[in-house]
């Protein structure tokens, strides 16, 4: 028994000692080694990781640090900057495109909801462009990536990253939402919102990462353009009356006259051989979403002429930025009086159904239609 019990235990103990010793040396070579100094930087960076350049966390932010650095906020929100890489959008997006393209073959136009429930890979439901300013605080945009492919543009960083440049900053968001749609065009996402970047604003129906997330998407579908903001005050029914020249105002009107006469004299580089409506007006003010099939409405080089139309421009840009402004909605969905009534909006597009009092029109101009 002893000579069998014997060697047995010393074996057994033999290997425990290994494996003891082998723990130990782990513990006390692992505060030397270089796996414990790269924590997070895995995901997309766009360099090859050495131990040198994940010694220092500002390298791997650089990019961008120049247009944030004053504000520490946020360069702690890296991760949206390196989130919108094109590699990332342009791979997804183009399977997405063939299945969405061999879906709507097939199926009819209800689609999204529970197509995204079966679909096991999750899809972005679409893109974020964000024409913001370098002193905007965009770090809201984090909250939505799960979903949203986000496109920061920064239109005043003097060196930004490639995918998000701009030719000149001019023309406010007009430039960037025309360069969004212009150099996505072949791969453009089946929805895109696009915003100034400032988290709320009068300019929307509150809170942008609330209002984004209870925006109904069938009724997108179906609207092809919704606008972020649902009041009538300060340019529906009737803000723009480019041939007569007689609109009656409602609200401060920065720069409407200027804006009247710059779609007159634009319109048919704008838009050739199509007659100037007699009236324009939609939501106020530039941010809205749309679909693939709105923006591609018209033809690449209708936006291609618009955006040299900007950049030809001696308008300032307080002008030339509203000129677009107050035509997108035309642009997109073809109604130059595009007015859906505010509680309608509010509550088919965003579920916003409560009873508000909602600012009517001044005297001379219509009331929506009553329900
Ligand atoms: C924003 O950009 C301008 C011009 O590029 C620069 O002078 C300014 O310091 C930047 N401001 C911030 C807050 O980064
Ligand atoms: C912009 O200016 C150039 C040069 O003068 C001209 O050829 C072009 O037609 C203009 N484009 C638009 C859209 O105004």
């Amino acid at each position: 028994m002893r000579s069998f019990t014997g060697p047995f235990l010393s074996g057994r103990l033999r290997i425990v000692a290994y494996a003891a010793i082998c723990v130990l040396t782990f513990i006390c070579l692992y505060p030397f080694s270089d796996y414990r100094k790269l924590p997070f930087v895995h995901h997309d960076a766009p360099i090859a990781v050495t131990a040198s350049i994940a010694h220092s966390t500002s390298t791997v932010v650089e990019p961008l640090a120049s247009s944030v650095e004053s504000s520490p906020a946020a360069v702690s929100s890296t991760p949206i900057f390196q989130q919108p890489s094109l590699s990332t959008f342009k791979t997804s997006t183009a399977s997405k495109t063939k299945a969405r393209a061999t879906a709507t073959a097939t199926a009819k136009p209800s689609a999204s909801p529970t197509q995204q429930a079966e679909n096991h890979v999750k899809e972005p439901l679409g893109a974020i462009v964000a024409a913001a300013m370098n002193t905007t605080d965009i770090d809201w945009m984090h909250e939505l990536a799960d979903d949203w492919t986000l496109f920061p543009y920064i239109v005043n960083n003097p060196s930004p990253p490639l995918e998000l440049s701009i030719p000149q900053n001019k023309g406010h968001e007009a430039m960037v939402y025309l360069t969004f749609i212009i150099n996505h065009w072949d791969r453009l996402p089946s929805r895109v919102i696009f915003v100034h970047g400032h988290r709320s604003s009068w300019h929307q129906e509150g809170d942008i990462v609330t209002l984004v997330r209870s925006l109904r998407l069938p009724a997108l579908e179906s609207a092809g353009y919704i606008p972020l903001r649902c009041d009538w005050y300060p340019s529906c029914p009737a803000e723009i009356r480019p041939v007569t020249h007689d609109a009656v105002q409602w609200g401060p009107g920065v720069h409407r006259e200027d804006a009247e006469r710059g779609i007159s004299d634009a319109w048919e580089t704008l838009f050739p051989g199509v007659a100037v409506p007699e009236t324009i007006a939609s939501q106020c003010c530039a941010q809205f979403a749309v679909t693939r099939e709105a923006i591609q409405r018209r033809e690449k080089k209708a936006y291609e002429g618009m955006r040299e139309w900007i950049l030809n421009t001696t308008l300032i840009d307080d002008v030339s930025g509203r000129v677009l402004e107050k035509l997108w909605a035309y642009i997109m969905t073809n109604d130059a009086v595009h007015c859906p009534p505010p509680q309608q909006c509010a509550c088919d597009y965003f579920g916003q159904c409560g009873d508000r009092d909602w600012p009517v029109p001044p005297e001379g101009l219509q009331m929506w239609p009553s329900q």
